[in-house]
């Protein structure tokens, strides 16, 4: 009897220590085995949504190359949803969805593309519409019935809930409602996902939400600290690298491109900068009437495969001329406006499967500036012998060794890959 309880438990003990040293597995939805790209109407028609506009959003997908370009989940955000009927069933809106929620999805998917949904796991969403609490497992089963193929899961008026909780909950109920659905969290870092929701979403926020300018806290319209930009998400995300991977993504919020706040150069970088991020490239702009500087960002191959790679490695700030800041990925939390921005080069890379890595060279300042990536500092033996590609240049440049520098305009990258 000793011996039987001493071997129960030293077993015990075995699996106590494996479970903590297990990494955490991914979602074992399948899906998003590359970071997810598509598009979503909050950042350029917050509420206004209606089916017409949502299917012209699907034709522009198509008619602008981005559906071949890679593009595939149009996402409807908050404002579609207006009640609950006597049962508890989430109502969409009747006179901007007249046809229905299964139609407009029949209609995403007649064109080959997928079709995503928004909701809350609050009483309310953030723009005051139903939520899904208490109503997880029958919401699931409506976007199932639906033919919903994304979830978008916001955190607003959660009150006091536990967000691992809340999330797992409707994890659940996706995988019960038997649809394979992408489940795109939506807390904004404040309990840090990344450490805990790799099993749970495919990808989950990390930051507030994205304003569509380069840099800057900026006071909100009602007085409140603040909107930040583009460059101050970019600073969120370093040190997040390690826990993004296939299945299980780090989402610094949606593109901006084409929205006006910035300029062709400044949506080149940040186009850029996401793709290399492997962050989901999920446009936000009007895709019926994009200026053509704007579809040929949105659509470039060469940079949309370090994105796709299939090693889904994110890349890491290997050198910037800044000083630390003790960057905090909550933009929910930033407490003082900073308008005026930063100026500073800075160099970013990742791996890619076929051996070769992916750089970014960063001018953040208001002048042209010469930045070199070093070997070294991508981790390659000093004499190699490497040749470069030009990705928005769309050439091949030669062999290189040692280094590789070139002059990059005033909020601008120049992006390229290395291959020894
Ligand atoms: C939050 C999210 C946004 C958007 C809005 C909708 O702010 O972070 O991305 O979904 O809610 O109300």
């Amino acid at each position: 009897m000793k011996t039987f309880t001493a071997a129960l438990l030293t077993s015990l003990l075995i699996l106590a220590f494996l479970s903590l040293v297990q990494p955490s597995t991914a979602l074992d939805n399948g899906l998003a085995l590359t970071p997810p790209m598509g598009w979503n109407s909050w950042n350029k028609f917050g509420c206004n949504v209606s089916e017409d506009l949502i299917k012209s959003m699907a034709d522009g997908m198509v008619a602008s190359g981005m559906k071949d370009a890679g593009y595939q989940y149009v996402v409807i955000d908050d404002c579609w949803q207006v009640s609950r009927d006597q049962d508890g069933n989430i109502v969409p809106d009747a006179q901007r969805f007249p046809s229905g929620m299964k139609a407009l999805g029949e209609y995403i998917h007649a064109k080959g593309l997928k079709f995503g949904i928004y909701s809350d796991a609050g009483e309310k969403t953030c723009a005051g519409r139903p939520g899904s609490m208490g109503h997880e497992y029958q919401d699931a089963l409506m976007y199932a019935k639906w033919g919903v193929d994304y979830l978008k899961y916001d955190w607003c008026h959660t009150g006091k809930r536990n967000a691992e909780e809340a999330y797992s909950t409707m994890r659940d109920a996706l995988r019960t409602a038997g649809r394979p659905i992408v489940f795109s969290m939506c807390e904004w870092g404040t309990a840090k996902p990344w450490l805990w929701a790799a099993d749970t979403g495919n990808l989950w926020r990390t930051t507030g939400d994205i304003d569509d300018h380069w840099e800057g806290k900026q006071k909100f319209k009602n007085g409140g600290c603040c909107s930040i930009g583009m460059l101050d998400i970019l600073d969120l995300q370093v040190g997040l690298e390690s826990f993004a991977g296939p299945g299980h993504w780090n989402d610094p919020d949606m593109l901006e491109v084409g929205n006006g706040g910035m300029t062709t150069n400044e949506y080149r970088a940040h186009f850029s900068l996401w793709a290399i991020l492997a962050a989901p490239l999920i446009a936000g702009n009007d895709l019926r009437n994009m200026a053509p500087e704007i579809r040929e960002i949105l659509t470039n191959r060469e940079v949309i495969a370090l994105n796709q790679d299939a090693l889904g490695r994110q890349a890491s700030r290997i050198w910037t001329s800044r000083a630390p800041k003790g960057d905090k990925a909550d933009g929910k939390e930033a407490d003082a406006p900073t308008e005026g921005g930063s100026s500073g080069i800075e160099v970013w890379s990742k791996p890619l499967e076929d051996g070769s890595r992916a750089v970014l060279l960063l001018n953040r300042g208001a002048s042209e500036a010469e930045i070199t990536a070093s070997w070294i500092g991508l981790g390659y033996p000093e004499h190699l012998s490497a040749s470069i590609r030009d990705l928005w240049a769309h050439k091949d440049l030669g062999k290189f060794a040692g280094k590789f520098s070139a002059k990059v305009p005033s909020h601008d990258v120049v992006v390229v890959r290395v291959k020894p």
